[in-house]
């Protein structure tokens, strides 16, 4: 009995030792844990070395959450500057206090500060409520990444799938995850392995001890392990057939996170019309246009009419402008085709954004003022509202009683921390869900 007990314990630990053996595998498959090995930084190296995984994904999440609307990893202008060389150019202890607050750092005087404020056309910087901990993290992983994006950038290579830097975004988050759960169950295999190797040694020993043993059973007590028996043993082969489901089931799942995520859609509108002409050029003011965008929750795309307070005059003889005229001939609106659609599920005011809050659009669109066609830059996630939610810092809202108090209060109870827009509630499921 006892004999067979601690047979099975020995099976039962060889099944989880290959458990063990192919997670490794697949966690090597992951990109994400290539880096899990890497020697830690030293000095000078720190820009190049790739930091510590936890705080790899971490940077990433943040990045990725907050900078990429406006931000390049390589040395590409978006709406600003590009990362690359950024420890270079400036340091960690300026850095920080930039990224918490850059109006703060221009306001000082700061002089490089301020010259890249007036070179960016006094675009304003969002402000992120990050700690420490976090800043780091992102600084490191802005580091890493920019040279590894330059890198890829030199190298002439076409880009298979077309991919923009953020279609990629949303997996990072859920992979995080995943990896997570991997190293947890990792740990628990490991603890179940080290069980059963007591128990194996505990009967072992104790069964040796006894003399009235049958023959037979001494013979299985004091039997080697096989490994060639590890290839044929059906436990074995099963957990490598789980392991091979999960990876594939694990497939599955992130594709069908990305459902519905619409991130880069830029569809041709049945008219050539070109923001970068409109906004860019001639500085026709978005709410000129777009006139619930700082009134209502819907930004309102523009009736034909508005189109014709100019194109009455303007341009009459263009094809395109003609579009606009057999538009309202036929009294049918143009066809514009949505870019940016949430969910009915969804509640989304632009006012609330845009006028209480004074973010610029192009924190939630990108520069749409440069794009001959719109592009929707950001996800639309749930969880890329929420992001900006935990870190965003509600400022702007001064000279206004209702915030005044607010303020007051949360400094009484917070201390110095600033106000994020979770601690007004905007995290509770009501105010974005009917
Ligand atoms: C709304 C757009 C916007 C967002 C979002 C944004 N930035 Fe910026 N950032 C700018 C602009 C514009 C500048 C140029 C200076 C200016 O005009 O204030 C800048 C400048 C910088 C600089 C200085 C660059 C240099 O070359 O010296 C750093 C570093 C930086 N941003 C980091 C970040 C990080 C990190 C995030 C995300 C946590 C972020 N930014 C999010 C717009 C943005
Ligand atoms: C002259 C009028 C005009 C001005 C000015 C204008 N827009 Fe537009 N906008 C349009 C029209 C027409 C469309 C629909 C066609 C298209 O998507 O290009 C549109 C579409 C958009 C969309 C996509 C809507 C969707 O379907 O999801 C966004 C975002 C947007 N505009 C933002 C802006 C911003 C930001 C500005 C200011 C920098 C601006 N617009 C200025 C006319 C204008
Ligand atoms: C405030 C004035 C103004 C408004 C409003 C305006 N436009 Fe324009 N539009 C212009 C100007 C100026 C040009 C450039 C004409 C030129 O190149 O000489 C232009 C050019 C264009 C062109 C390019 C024509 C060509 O063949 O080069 C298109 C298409 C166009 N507009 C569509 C629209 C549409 C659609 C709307 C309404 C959503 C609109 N515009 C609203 C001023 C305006
Ligand atoms: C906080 C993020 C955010 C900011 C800031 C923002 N938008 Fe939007 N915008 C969105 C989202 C989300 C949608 C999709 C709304 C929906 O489908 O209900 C959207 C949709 C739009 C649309 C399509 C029509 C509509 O209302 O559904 C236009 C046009 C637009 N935005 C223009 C602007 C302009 C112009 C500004 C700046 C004055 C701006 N947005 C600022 C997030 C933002
Ligand atoms: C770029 C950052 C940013 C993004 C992205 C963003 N928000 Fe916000 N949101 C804010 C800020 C800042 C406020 C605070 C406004 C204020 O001062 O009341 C706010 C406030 C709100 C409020 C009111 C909360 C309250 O308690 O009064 C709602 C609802 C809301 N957002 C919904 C959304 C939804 C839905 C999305 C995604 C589709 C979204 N937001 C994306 C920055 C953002
Ligand atoms: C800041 C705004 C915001 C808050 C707060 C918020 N949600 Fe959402 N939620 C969204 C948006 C936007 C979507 C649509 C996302 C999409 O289309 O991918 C969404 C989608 C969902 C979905 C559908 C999921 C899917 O993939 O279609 C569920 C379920 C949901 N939310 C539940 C919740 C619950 C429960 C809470 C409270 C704990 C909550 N939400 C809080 C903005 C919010």
């Amino acid at each position: 009995m006892l004999a067979q007990c601690r047979n099975y314990c020995q099976k039962l630990a060889i099944f989880t030792l290959a458990l063990l053996f192919a997670f490794r595998l697949q966690a090597q498959d992951t990109p994400t844990d290539s880096g899990a090995t890497a020697a830690p930084d030293g000095g000078a190296a720190a820009a190049s070395a790739k930091p510590d995984e936890a705080i790899y994904n971490k940077g990433k999440a943040l990045w990725e959450g907050n900078c990429t609307t406006c931000h390049a990893l390589s040395d590409e202008v978006v709406v600003g500057p590009g990362m690359y060389g950024i420890l270079g150019r400036r340091d960690k202890a300026w850095l920080k206090p930039w990224i918490k607050n850059s109006q703060a750092v221009i306001a000082s005087g700061d002089a490089y500060a301020v010259a890249l404020y007036n070179k960016y056309n006094q675009t304003v910087m969002t402000s992120f409520a990050f700690n420490d901990e976090e800043l780091d993290a992102l600084i490191d992983y802005i580091a890493y990444e920019s040279e590894v994006a330059m890198k890829q950038k030199d190298a002439p290579v076409a880009d298979a799938g077309g991919a923009t830097p953020g279609q990629v975004a949303n997996t990072g988050a859920s992979s995080g995850y995943f990896n997570l759960l991997l190293g947890i169950l990792f740990f628990v295999l490991v603890l179940i392995l080290a069980v059963l190797l007591l128990m194996i040694s505990i009967l072992s020993r104790f069964l040796n001890s006894k003399e009235d043993l049958a023959e037979e059973d001494k013979e299985v007590v004091n039997q080697r392990i096989n490994l060639g028996s590890l290839f044929t043993s059906r436990p074995v082969l099963g957990g490598v057939a789980l392991i091979f489901l999960l990876v594939i089931l694990k497939g599955g799942w992130d594709s069908l996170v990305d459902v519905g995520v619409q991130q880069g859609y830029a569809p041709t509108q049945p008219i050539a019309f070109s923001h970068k002409l409109h906004a860019g050029e001639y500085q026709i003011d978005c709410g000129y246009c777009h006139t619930g965008v700082y009134k209502g929750k819907s930004a309102v795309i523009p009736s034909a009419n508005i189109c014709m307070n100019c194109h009455n005059q303007v341009k009459i003889g263009s094809p395109e402008i003609q579009k606009i005229y057999k538009a309202i001939e036929n009294n049918r609106p143009i066809e514009w085709v949505r870019v940016h659609n949430l969910p009915d599920l969804a509640y989304f005011n632009h006012a609330q954004h845009t006028n209480v809050a004074g973010l610029a659009c192009e924190n939630c669109h990108g520069k749409i003022e440069e794009m001959e066609v719109v592009q929707q830059r950001a996800p639309l996630t749930m969880g890329w509202c929420i992001n900006c939610h935990r870190q965003t810092v509600v400022e702007h809202a001064k000279d206004n009683a209702y915030y005044d108090r607010l303020l007051e209060y949360h400094g009484k109870m917070r201390g110095n921390e600033p106000m994020t827009v979770e601690q007004i509630g905007g995290l509770e499921c009501s105010k974005c869900h009917y």
